[in-house]
């Protein structure tokens, strides 16, 4: 299996491991960084379970998801959590979804993470196309991924089932050619 690492200036992210679980916690499980998310605040142990998930889906072949650690590249501390899912039926294709710690918000790393992401899903997975479908209510998630090369798809009726009912998505795509142009 290779171990992921991908280095930025302010950011580095790598594969998730048992260690960063209550870092982890500390995102997933918390009523602010979820409220545009589809699901409820995560509990410790469904933290953990995720984690194990993640480092099974890390050693399958093909693989298929990467679930990454945000580390602070000064401070060496785990402070988000990406994800990146290429489809199955698509192989050039991949989903990614993000998160950051709410004391990291509002100082441009998310829109840092955003661009991270597409420098390892083009340039190290070979990927065409990158993709990712935010709340309507999500305007930091909107601006970082716009700021980032990401445009605005359109939008995707009923794409999620939360906990206060359906939710419609707007999809945001970055494709290889026109990404690396920038
Ligand atoms: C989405 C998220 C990663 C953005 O991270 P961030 O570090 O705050 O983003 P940035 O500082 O790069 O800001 C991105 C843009 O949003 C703006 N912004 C940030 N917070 C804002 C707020 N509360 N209200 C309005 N605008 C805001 C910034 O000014 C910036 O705009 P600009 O590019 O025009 O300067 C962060 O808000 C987060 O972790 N949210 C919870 C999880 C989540 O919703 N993930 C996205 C799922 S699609």
């Amino acid at each position: 299996m290779r171990r992921v690492v991908c280095n930025g200036e302010r950011l580095v992210v790598r594969e998730v491991t048992e260690d960063d679980v209550t870092a982890l916690h500390a995102i997933y499980g918390d009523p602010a960084a979820t409220q545009h998310v589809p699901f409820a605040p995560r509990s410790l142990p469904e933290v953990a379970g995720l984690v194990d998930d993640a480092m099974e889906a890390a050693a399958a072949e093909p693989r298929r998801l990467y679930v990454l650690a945000v580390i602070d590249a000064g401070r060496h501390n785990v402070i988000g959590v990406a994800r990146l899912r290429v489809e199955a039926e698509h192989p050039h294709s991949a989903e990614i979804g993000f998160g950051l710690h709410r004391d990291q918000w509002g100082r441009g790393i998310g829109t840092d993470l955003v661009r991270l992401l597409l420098s390892f899903g083009f340039k190290q997975l070979g990927l065409h196309r990158i993709w990712g479908a935010r709340s309507p209510a999500n305007l930091p998630a909107q601006l970082a991924m716009l700021t980032a090369g990401m445009v605005e798809e359109g939008r995707i009726r009923h794409h999620v089932h939360t906990p206060h009912g359906w939710r419609d998505s707007i999809a945001h795509s970055a494709i290889e050619g026109e990404w690396t142009e920038r």
